[in-house]
This record gives C-alpha cells, structure tokens and sequence, in this order.
C-alpha cells in the first residue's frame, strides 16, 4: 500500500460507494502502477491506449517517433482515423437516442435543447455538405467565430468531417483580432451566429464578422447560424442561413480517413512575444489525450452528464466541452450563459436541472462566487450525482479549494486542480478522480505519460527530489502536445525548446513539495492571467502604441482578489497636452485591437518609463509600486529617477 501523505483530504469511501458503476481507476496503487509503466515503456502504454480508446480505420505501425530537439515528435504512424467518427458515430450506431449534448440557454426561462447522438451525425453531416459544397477540401482552415452553443460544436466536427482543419475564435475577440486570425488561416469560409446572448445581453457576432472580413476578399462565404433572429447585415451571394442551407445536404456522409499526423485543429494563443500563435494539433495524439484523461483524470464514462463551464475558443473548451465528453460517449452540458445571471445560483440551478456527474471550472469564478454565495442559498439543491468538480485556468488558493469543496459537492465530490496549456492540448498535471488523496491547492501529480521536471532557471539543471523550485518542463514528447506555430517552426522551437536544452518549457513555476506534490506558481514569462484568460504584455503594449497620443507602454499583471492578475497600463504620451479623457480612449482601443476581456483595470500616464540609461524599461520596478511595494530595490540604474517620484504621487492621489 502506498503511504498516505500528510496534510491530504482522503477519498471519501462514501464516494465509491455512490458510484454508479465502478470506478476506472480502483486506487492509488493502480495509478502509480500505470504511472511508472506510462514512463518507462511509453511505446507499449501509449499503444494500448490508444487501440482501446480509439478507433482507427487502419491500425497504426510505428507508435512514437522524433524528439524535442528537432520539434519533429509524431505518434501512432500509419494509423487512419476520422475524428467524427470517434467522437459520434461510434456512438450513434450503438445508441442513436443517447444525448450527446444539452443545451443550457443563457436565459433559463428558454428551453434547453437535448440533442442525441443519432441527431448530432445528421447534422454534422448536413453541414458537412454545405462545406463541401463551398469548396471547402482536406487541410482547408475554417474560422468559427461562435457563441457557447452546441451548434459551435456542431460546427467543429463537420470540419473534422471532411477533414478541415477548424480554428475557433473565441467570440470576445475584436474585430481586428479576428481579422489577423482569419487572414494568418488564410480561410475562406467562416461560420457565425447572427448574434449571441451572454449575462442577458446580447452580442453582435457578424457584426464583427463583417467587420473582420471587410477588405477580405478570399472569403467567399460566411455562414450564419440563426440564434437570436435579430436584424442584421447581409450580403447577398457571400452570407447563407445555416437552417435554410442544411438541409439541401444528405444526413449521412462518410468521413474522410485522415492519418494521424493530419492537422486537426489551429487555436490561437499568447505568446511572451510579437504575435498571436496558431498552435496546430493533430488527429490520433490529441484526441487520445482528451480520451485518457476524461476517462482517468475524470473517471468519466458514458453514462455522465459533464458540465465545464470553459467557452468554445478556448483550448479548455474544444478539449473538455467537445472531444473529451464526445469521444467517450458521454453527455456534454453546453453552458451558453455566465455564473451569475440571472442570479449567483445559476451554475447550482445547471447542475441541479441535469444532474450533472461533473463540473469543470476555473478559480476566478469560484472568487466571485464566494463572495456572493451564501450555504443556505445553495444546500436545497440536489447535486447528489456530482462525483467530480475541477477546477483549471490559474492556482486554486487553498481557500477557494475549500470552499468549492464544501459549497459545490458539499463536500462528497472530488476536487481535480487541472494543470495544462493550450499547447499541451490535455492535461499534463492533475489529482485523478477517486484516487488522489486531495490536497487543497496543489495540481498533484504528473498525469500518464508525462515526465516532469523541475529546473533551476538560472543553470536549466533539473532539481532532483522533493522540496525543490524551480521552472516546470517535460522530459519527453508526450501525444496530445501541439506539433508546430502555423507558417512559423522556428518560432515553435524557440518558444518551448530552446530555452532549455532537451526540455519543453512551459513558461511556469512550480515547486514540488516534501510528498512531490506539484504546486504551480504561475507564469514567469511575460504572459498574464487574467481571470484565467491568456494574454500577452507585448501584444496589449503593441495595441497601444497604436494610438496616435502613445509614446511607449508598458503592461504589468498585478495581483488581484477576483481576477488573478489585472492588467495594468503604464503609458508615456508624445505631447505634453494630453487630450481629455486619454485613460478612457486607451481601454477602448484595447478592447478595440484585441476585445473587451483584456481592457486593463488601471491606465497611469507618466511623462517618461522607468528606464535603464540603455533605454530598458525597469519593469520589475513599476511591477512593484503597481503592487503596492515601496521598496523598489536599486534604482541608481535608471536614467531618470524622478520618474519614479512622479509614480509614487500617483498611486499615493489614487489610494
Ligand atoms: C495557467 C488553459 C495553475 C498556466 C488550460 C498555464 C494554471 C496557462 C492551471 C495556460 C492550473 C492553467 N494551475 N495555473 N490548474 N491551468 N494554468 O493555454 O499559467 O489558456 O501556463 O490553457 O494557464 O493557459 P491556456
């Protein structure tokens, strides 16, 4: 028997007990077997994972090759499959009348949808066609610009297909961001909804559709699905009605053999530096990390409602929301609305409705919730199915843990803290359901397959045994790891395996405690987490310096109680007379460039940055005083100290 760590929540025996069958995993034993066999014979484990979890149309010969060093890791060659294959007509030809997805409206006096597997094919199918019909042809990029509902999801595996490659945005992004996007894909086909509605407003997609493509003229279709009705532009000839074109196309269609190293998919995400990144993952690798971790991680099966509150254009989304509960066979909840609307028991009133088996959300709304949620507001709802609660996105503070411990699952549920990156494309850090003694706040440990290691970020010597810090990596190319940056290679091994020599870098810290416990520290690149939305300092400070009054901009991500980190804006104007209302014109043009998600809490106009006499920015520095530190360390470095003196009044007037 394994010992138990101090300090830990044991699994409760009452949770076994409610299972409703049995659970994947039968303890931690099992686990750590499975573990150290998942490290020292990778070919051999991953290989039984992979012929038991998926289905290929033609077995594959060689199971892993390449390494970090070239960027060139492949998995499972020789093998064909189709990715809608797996995740719904396995599924459909079993059980048509089994519910794939349920629809939760943002408003909850609407009817949810339940749409069945059988249902989900014919649709797929149809839309399928229209692709077809549109020109769209394997390895072509679609763009889906879409709400949080099932049709987006709809909308991915019909490019699956026909062996498109999908890229969603996440429908937040500006108008700009979504130009760059779209023209980086080089699509020519863009799927939409007229409009959305979220917190019971409403959002006008294919107005920044529109906006996205207008001097764009590749695109030669943008397909509309009709959620609210509302009035909206259209342009003959390039705009279709989702409902109208459907249904000209045949409800089956055969789906289109890809081998395993096909792209599946391109998602979008901030790098420390210069432009977004369009991370590309492939077919065979990806879906079965979305497989073996919804089953073990997870411990889901066929039978459980998922609900992850994760939006589609995020990595979170496609994994967890689409391909994890879908390829399992199980029921995905698509949640089109936000925790709090109508009321701060509305993630309660979800799970309570569709009895769901699990939840998935991150820590920034758990912060929000706790300081809106009383016990009493939530103990009359029945959740007595809810097995898992997981939590991703940022650290889960130990109090925040506890708290969603004992509000959400009233304490019978298992808390799984998820570490992963869109890059990773599933989790890489995780406590498995039912088998890891909990430990509030720490992500645990490393998930099947995954070889950690911690280095000294000085040396990049990797710290041997436990209580060690340092930066987290990976030893070894792992199946659901993204393979390159669209149209840049050199830019995918710069970014994760150049930094240190034979490792993936991740870009996070993280410190393994005295049980090798990993506790993920955040970022120590220029990426911030805001609410746990990615985004990069020097793509916010490039959005500025576009602006006519800008001089320079620095972004710092400050601590923040509800967001994680908040943006924060430093910004030097070129003449002295700053026009009016300068701080309100720089959010808008953030929200802008970029979207409204990344619009910083806090502008502050200096007549110079803190700068080195070589002309650095001193960013630990401002780091400090926006933290509200007053010991800035050695400012003798700087070429004008009185900058400083300047900030100082500032945030002395502010507070
Ligand atoms: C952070 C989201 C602590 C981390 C799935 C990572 C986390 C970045 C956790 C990736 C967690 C994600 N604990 N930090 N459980 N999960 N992060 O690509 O900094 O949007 O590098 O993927 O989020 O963000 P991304």
């Amino acid at each position: 028997m394994t010992k138990l760590a101090a300090n830990t929540i044991e699994v409760d025996a009452k949770w076994r007990s409610r299972h409703p069958t049995a659970p994947h995993l039968a303890g931690l034993d099992e686990f750590q077997s499975l573990y150290q066999d998942s490290i020292h014979n990778p070919s051999q484990f991953w290989a039984k994972q992979a012929r038991e979890l998926l289905s290929f149309d033609r077995d594959f010969h060689t199971t892993t090759s390449g390494s970090f060093h070239r960027g060139d890791a492949a998995w499972f060659l020789g093998g064909q499959l189709n990715a809608c294959f797996n995740c719904v007509d396995r599924h459909a030809i079993q059980d048509p009348n089994r519910v794939g997805i349920i629809y939760e409206p943002d408003d909850p006096a609407n009817d949810c949808r339940s749409i069945t597997y059988g249902e989900l094919l014919a649709e797929i199918c149809q839309l399928a066609g229209f692709l077809r019909s549109q020109g769209v042809k394997k390895g072509d990029i679609v763009t889906i610009y879409m709400p949080m509902i099932p049709e987006a999801a709809i909308a991915v595996l019909a490019c699956t297909r026909i062996g498109a490659v999908h890229s969603v945005v996440f429908a937040g992004f500006s108008a700009g961001a979504l130009r760059d996007r779209i023209q980086d894909a080089k699509s020519t086909v863009i799927i939409t909804t007229d409009e959305g509605r979220r917190g019971g407003k409403t959002i006008s997609t294919k107005v920044v559709v529109d906006e996205a493509v207008r001097e764009n003229h590749k695109i030669s279709t943008v397909l509309v699905y009709e959620r609210t009705g509302g009035q909206i532009p259209w342009m003959d000839g390039r705009d279709f009605r989702w409902k109208e074109e459907i249904q000209k196309y045949p409800a089956y269609i055969s789906p289109e053999g890809m081998d395993s190293e096909d792209p599946l998919f391109l998602l979008y995400t901030s790098g420390s530096t210069g432009k977004p990144k369009g991370l590309l993952h492939t077919h065979a690798g990806y879906l079965l990390g979305a497989s073996v971790t919804g089953k073990y991680v997870f411990d889901l099966n066929p039978q459980d409602r998922f609900f992850c509150s994760g939006d589609i254009g995020w990595i979170t989304g496609h994994t967890y929301v689409v391909y994890a509960p879908l390829l399992l066979g199980s029921t995905t909840v698509m949640f089109e609305g936000t925790p709090t609307y109508p009321n701060h028991t509305r993630l309660w009133d979800v799970l309570e409705k569709h009895q769901a088996t699990h939840f998935y959300g991150a820590p920034t709304s758990f912060r929000v919730l706790k300081a809106l949620v009383d016990k009493a507001d939530v103990e009359n709802h029945d959740l007595s199915k809810l097995r898992a609660l997981g939590s991703v996105g940022e650290p889960i503070a130990p109090e925040i843990w506890k708290w969603y411990h004992s509000f959400m699952g009233d304490g019978n549920a298992c808390v799984t803290d998820t570490y992963w990156q869109t890059e990773t494309g599933s989790h890489i850090i995780a406590a498995y359901t039912g088998v890891t003694p909990m430990k509030p706040g720490s992500a645990s440990f490393p998930c099947f397959g995954i070889d950690v290691a911690i280095l000294d970020p000085t040396t990049g010597e990797e710290l041997q045994g436990n209580s060690v810090e340092g930066v987290l990596a990976v030893k070894k190319p792992w199946p659901s790891m993204a393979r390159t940056i669209r149209g840049n290679h050199d830019r995918y091994l710069e970014s994760y395996f150049n930094t240190y020599n034979g490792y993936y870098f991740t870009g996070d810290g993280a410190y393994r405690d005295a049980d090798g416990y990993y506790w993920i520290r955040g970022r120590v690149d220029d990426v911030i987490n805001v609410s746990g939305h990615r985004l990069s300092t020097s793509e916010i400070e490039s959005a500025l310096v576009e602006h006519e009054s800008v001089a320079e901009a620095a972004i710092i991500g400050v601590p923040d109680d509800l967001t994680g980190q908040a943006v924060n804006t430093v910004v030097s104007l070129k003449s002295k007379q700053a026009a009016m209302n300068i701080e309100k014109e720089l959010i808008l043009q953030i929200r802008k460039v970029i979207g409204p998600f990344a619009a910083p809490k806090r502008v502050i106009i200096l007549p110079d940055l803190p700068k080195t006499r070589s002309g650095k920015t001193v960013r630990r520095i401002l780091r400090k005083a926006l933290s509200g530190d007053t010991e800035f360390g050695d400012t003798s470095t700087l070429a004008d100290p009185s900058v400083i003196d300047e900030l100082t009044k500032i945030l002395q007037k502010a507070d």
